[in-house]
C-alpha cells in the first residue's frame, strides 16, 4: 500500500525556556491538525520520537501523557533511537499504515534540552554511546573530532574543509524562520570559533536546542487528495556497532551506507534524481561523511567539494543540501530532528517553502543518524 505525507508542522527551534517538553508536543500536534484540517477522529495512532525525556526529567510513559493532554484512547508509541529517534518514529509510523494496521497516523518528534546545565545534557547525550566511551570521559564532540582527525589526515585536508559546511548551513538557516540560528557566519569566524574538541570548534557543532515537529502520514485516498501530498518512496533503517572501537573504519558510517543502498533500491530512483537532501550534520565532519556514505560523492571527495559550495542554494547546482539550515543552524532538538528533516523536504516538494523555496524539486532524501553512527535512517520522498 502506498503511503503519503499530507501535512507538517514545526515549532520554533531554539532556547525555549517558557515551554516544557509536553507544551512543545501539544503545540506541534495541534499545529499539524490545524494545517491539515484533520481531527483526532481521523488519526489511528501516534508515534512519538524522543530521546532524553526519561533521563533529563524522569518523564517516560509518554504515550499516556500525550493521551492525557488530549483525552485520547488510541495507541501511542514512544520510539527511541538517540538522535535518530525522529527518523525511526517516522519509519515505524510509515510501516504501520503500509501494513494496513491503520490508515492515517501522526508522527511527532520532540526534545527539551535547554533547561539543564551543559554538563548534564552532555552526559545525557552520552547515554547513546558505548560503556567504554562513557567511562573514558568522551563526549559526542570528542567522538566526531576523533573521526574528523583521521579523515582530514588521510585525505590531506584541514579545518577549512570543515568550516565550509558551517558557512553554507548558516546561510540556509538565515532564510528559515523557525531555525535556532538565523545568522550568517564567515569562514574566518568558523575557523576562529573557540575550540570544543580539536579540530572541531563551536561553529563546527550543532547546538543544544528545544523543539517539536509533526507529520501526518496516510493511505486514505479521500484525505490525501484534498491536501498537499507527497509519496513516501522508501524509509530504511540500519544499525552498526555503538562503539568507535569496534569499527573497521573511522572515515565512514556503515549504517548510512546500508540504509542508503536499501532506500535507493526500494525507491528505484537514482542519486542524480535527488535535488534536495537534509543530511545529518550534527558536526561539520558528519556532513562530509553523509555526502560520501549516501553515495552522492566518492570517499575522500567531500572535503574538496564542500569548499566549492556546490550544494549551496545560491549556486543552483543539481543537489542542494540542508535548506533548513541543517542541524548546525536550524538546531538539533534530538528527537525532533528526523521529523523536521522530512518536513523540510515535504514543504519544498509541495512549494510551501516561501523564501527558501527551491524550484522544480521532485525527489528529496532525508538522512538521520543516532549517536556516532550506531543507527541510520534514510527516507526518500517524491511527488
Ligand atoms: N553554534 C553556534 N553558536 C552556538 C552554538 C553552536 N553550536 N552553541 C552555542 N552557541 C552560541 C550561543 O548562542 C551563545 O551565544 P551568545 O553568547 O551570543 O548568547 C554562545 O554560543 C555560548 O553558548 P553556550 O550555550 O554557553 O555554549 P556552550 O559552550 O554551553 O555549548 C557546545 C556549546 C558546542 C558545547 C554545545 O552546543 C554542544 O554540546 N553541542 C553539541 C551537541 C551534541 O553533542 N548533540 C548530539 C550530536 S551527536
Amino acid at each position: 500500500m502506498k503511503s503519503h505525507i499530507i501535512g507538517y508542522h514545526t515549532t520554533q527551534f531554539g532556547e525555549l525556556w517558557d515551554k516544557s517538553l509536553f507544551d512543545l508536543v501539544e503545540e506541534s500536534i495541534l499545529g499539524v491538525l490545524k494545517n491539515t484540517n484533520i481531527e483526532f477522529g481521523d488519526i489511528d495512532a501516534i508515534f512519538f520520537g524522543n530521546m532524553l525525556g526519561g533521563i533529563l526529567e524522569n518523564n517516560l510513559h509518554s504515550g499516556a501523557k500525550i493521551a492525557d493532554i488530549f483525552g485520547l484512547t488510541m495507541p501511542i508509541f514512544r520510539v527511541e533511537g538517540a538522535c535518530a529517534s525522529g527518523g525511526m518514529a517516522f519509519h515505524l509510523a510509515n510501516e504501520y499504515v503500509k501494513s494496513g494496521k491503520g490508515k492515517t497516523v501522526l508522527v511527532i518528534g520532540a526534545e527539551k534540552m535547554t533547561d539543564v546545565q551543559p554538563e548534564y545534557i552532555t552526559q545525557g547525550l552520552m547515554s547513546a554511546a558505548s560503556g567504554e566511551e562513557q567511562e573514558s570521559g568522551m563526549t559526542f564532540p570528542g567522538l566526531y573530532a576523533l573521526m574528523a582527525r583521521v579523515y582530514l589526515k588521510k585525505f590531506g585536508y584541514n579545518k577549512s574543509n570543515l568550516a565550509a559546511v558551517a558557512v553554507k548551513n548558516h546561510m540556509h538557516g538565515f532564510l528559515n524562520p523557525t531555525a535556532h540560528f538565523r545568522k550568517i557566519i564567515t569562514e574566518k569566524q568558523a575557523l576562529e570559533s573557540s575550540l570544543v574538541a580539536d579540530p572541531l570548534g563551536l561553529l563546527d557543532c550543532s547546538p543544544v536546542s528545544d523543539g517539536a515537529a509533526s507529520l501526518i502520514i496516510s493511505t486514505n485516498p479521500t484525505l490525501i487528495k484534498k491536501r498537499h501530498h507527497v509519496k513516501v518512496l522508501s524509509s530504511q533503517v540500519a544499525t552498526d556497532s555503538i562503539s568507535l572501537l569496534q569499527r573497521n573504519s573511522l572515515i565512514e558510517l556503515k549504517a548510512t551506507q546500508i540504509a542508503a543502498e536499501k532506500a535507493f533500491g526500494e525507491s528505484k530512483i537514482k542519486r542524480s534524481d535527488i535535488s534536495i537532501a537534509e543530511v545529518h550534520d550534527c558536526f561539520t565532519i558528519a556532513e562530509l561523511f553523509a555526502m560520501e556514505d549516501l553515495g552522492f560523492w566518492t570517499k575522500g571527495e567531500a572535503g574538496r567539494r564542500v569548499t566549492q559550495y556546490e550544494t549551496l542554494r545560491d549556486n543552483n547546482g543539481p543537489l542542494i543540501v540542508n535548506t533548513s539550515g541543517g542541524l548546525k543552524a536550524s538546531g538539533h532538538p534530538v528527537g525532533a530532528t528526523g521529523i523536521k528533516q522530512i518536513g523540510e523536504l515535504y514543504v519544498q516538494l509541495t512549494n510551501q517553502a516561501d523564501k527558501r523555496q527551491i524550484k522544480n524539486v521532485k525527489y528529496g532524501l532525508a538522512h538521520n543518524v543516532g549517536g556516532s553512527g550506531g543507527t541510520a535512517v534514510v527516507t526518500i520522498i517524491g511527488i
